[in-house]
């Protein structure tokens, strides 16, 4: 089964990559930034809870996002595993997921007796880049104010997962700084090693 992570500030290409390897392995791509924009368009109570900290450049709370991304990963298309871009992002959410797979590991014990672990891989790009990505790409949260932001909220929060992972022997890193081809045959190489 695959089941992987994508961690990597924002920009780095988590989601372009995750697109590629979905289509690879035959697993679903679950983006919780995309979920939720499809909250905020359709004017959902989730949307219009979420889009202020989204505008901001803020993480969502939790309390929002735990319960959307089970819903998600209950959904039938999720059993044979996943990709999953821009979760978890704290190390709440990073505890939530891995009592979820651990569930899901003890329910089909006799189904998955060659089961690999989790993997996650950071995806590294040096923060000029990134801004320069996103302020080319141009999306809702892209002016540079809310880079900045969402950067900053990157470094204190979602980046000590690098060490929550590399304690498990579950992280791989991989250069996000080559072209779009070169980090999904880097990216191929690291989940089929894990
Ligand atoms: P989310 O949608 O997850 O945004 P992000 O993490 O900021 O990531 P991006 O989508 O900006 O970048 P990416 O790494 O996916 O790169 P991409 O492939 O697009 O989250 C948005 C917001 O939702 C958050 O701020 C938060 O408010 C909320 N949220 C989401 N998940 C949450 C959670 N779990 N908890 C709480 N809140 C949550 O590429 C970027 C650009 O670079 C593109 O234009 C692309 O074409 C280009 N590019 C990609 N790869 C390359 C390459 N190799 N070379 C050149 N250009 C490249």
């Amino acid at each position: 089964m695959v089941q992987v992570i994508f961690l990597g500030p924002p920009g780095s290409g988590k989601g372009t990559q995750a697109a590629r390897v979905s289509e690879l392995f035959q697993v679903p791509h679950i983006s919780t930034g995309d979920i939720l924009r499809t909250h905020v368009a359709q004017q959902t109570d989730l949307g219009q809870k979420a889009k202020a900290f989204m505008d901001r450049g803020d993480l969502v709370p939790d309390g929002l996002i735990l319960d959307m991304v089970l819903d998600r990963l209950h959904q039938p298309d999720a059993q044979k595993g996943w990709i999953l871009d821009g979760f978890p992002r704290n190390v709440a959410q990073a505890t939530f997921i891995e009592q979820v797979v651990l569930q899901q590991k003890a329910e089909n014990a006799s189904d998955n007796a060659n089961d690999k672990s989790l993997n996650t891989i950071n995806l590294e790009v040096p923060d000029q880049v990134l801004i320069e990505r996103l302020l080319a790409r141009g999306r809702a949260d892209d002016c540079e104010q809310t880079i900045r932001h969402r950067l900053q909220v990157y470094h204190e929060q979602t980046e000590p997962l690098i060490q929550f992972y590399r304690d498990r022997n579950q992280l791989s890193i991989v250069n996000g700084n080559l072209s779009v081809d070169q980090v999904t045959a880097e990216l191929k190489k690291a989940i089929v090693a894990a």
